[in-house]
């Protein structure tokens, strides 16, 4: 599979009062080229020293980092600091400089590059007319909504024409229709620049809505990863079940609970009409939840069949029979 982004064992540690901190512990993914890879975890996970590890504003203590085929790990300072022009950042508080305009700002990014004036002026102005914001290139920070800060955000990280951008919590300090608007605009640039998007956050509406794969991260550990769609028919996947939250199981003695999860081809068939008929079940629906993913529809379905489990054996190896993800969660005694 070609990568533009290949983290291998990486591993850090911080010290701390009594002890060290395990920010990271043998840590490894692969960016797919163009795909929106996203890194969800709760606060204290790592992830921000994971996506700072990209980029070697931290260092990890141990394992590689390749962007585009170059290791960053292996680079001497020089070579590094070219390098690191091919990786575009946005941040969760924006970090633009006060006294700068939104076209200022923007055009940092490119006053490493060596870019003439006149480039970077023509350069910035067409990459702020990209994230809609041309009309506010003499504005000043300050007069600007969050949402419009995070799009200047977003030029100022692209302007270098990036190979991959990072993006370290950039919604979490915004309202959910302005994060929906960011997000969009992401989206947006992914498709259009075929840019690669590798994105940490703590909000599973943010994978849910933009991100072709996944990785949760749990205490400096990549607990599981891959593609959401195959994520979601993989059994006991904590990913999954996050995407489809159905709660608690309720007890229903003597029935079975079963989930059912629907992707891709399955998702459109009457699949419980057929079940009742072809085998006279009196079927509940006890819960559902749908999302539409890489483009297709895709849900899990909680359903409680009368008897036990080994009653209903034929009808569960009938749905799994037709591709369908079946967990039984209730009824097993
Ligand atoms: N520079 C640092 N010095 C000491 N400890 C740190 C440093 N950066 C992060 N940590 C610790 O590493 C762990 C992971 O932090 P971080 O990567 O910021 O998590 P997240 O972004 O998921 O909230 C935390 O326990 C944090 O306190
Ligand atoms: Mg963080």
């Amino acid at each position: 599979m070609p990568t533009v982004i290949s983290v291998r064992n990486i591993s850090k540690t911080f010290p701390s009062a009594g002890g060290a901190t395990h920010a990271l512990s043998n840590v490894s993914l692969e960016v797919a080229p163009g795909e929106i890879f996203g890194v969800i975890g709760q606060s204290g996970a790592g992830k921000s020293t994971l996506i700072r590890a990209i980029n070697l504003l931290e260092r990890p203590d141990t394992g590689t980092v390749t962007v585009d085929g170059e290791e960053l790990t292996a680079l001497p300072a020089d070579e590094l600091r070219r390098a690191r022009r091919k990786v575009g950042m946005v941040f969760q508080h924006f970090n633009l400089l006060e006294g700068r305009t939104v076209q200022g700002n923007v055009e940092l990014g490119l006053e490493i590059s060596g870019a003439s004036r006149a480039e970077r002026r023509s350069r910035s102005l067409e990459i702020l007319d990209l994230v809609g914001l041309a009309h506010k290139a003499a504005s000043f920070p300050a007069e600007l909504s969050g949402g419009q800060k995070q799009r200047v955000g977003i030029a100022r990280a692209l302007v270098g024409r990036p190979k991959v951008l990072l993006s370290d919590e950039a919604t979490s300090a915004l309202d959910p229709e302005t994060t929906r608007s960011i997000l969009d605009l992401i989206k947006t640039i992914n498709i259009e620049l075929g840019l690669t998007v590798l994105l940490i956050t703590h909000e599973m509406d943010v994978v849910k809505r933009v991100c072709d794969s996944a990785a949760l991260l749990n205490g400096g550990r990549i607990q599981e990863q891959g593609s959401v769609v195959s994520l979601i028919s993989t059994p006991g996947s904590q990913l999954a079940h996050d995407l489809f939250p159905l709660g608690e199981v309720p007890a229903h003695p003597g029935d079975t609970v079963i989930d059912v999860t629907f992707s891709g081809g399955t998702a459109d068939r009457p699949v419980i009409a057929q079940l009742a008929r072809t085998y006279c079940l009196d079927v509940s629906i006890l819960g559902a939840a749908i999302q539409t993913i890489g483009g297709n529809q895709a849900g899990r379905t909680r359903l409680q069949l009368p008897g036990t489990p080994a009653v209903n054996d034929e009808a569960i190896r009938a749905l799994r029979g037709q591709g369908m993800l079946v967990e039984i969660v209730g009824g097993h005694s």
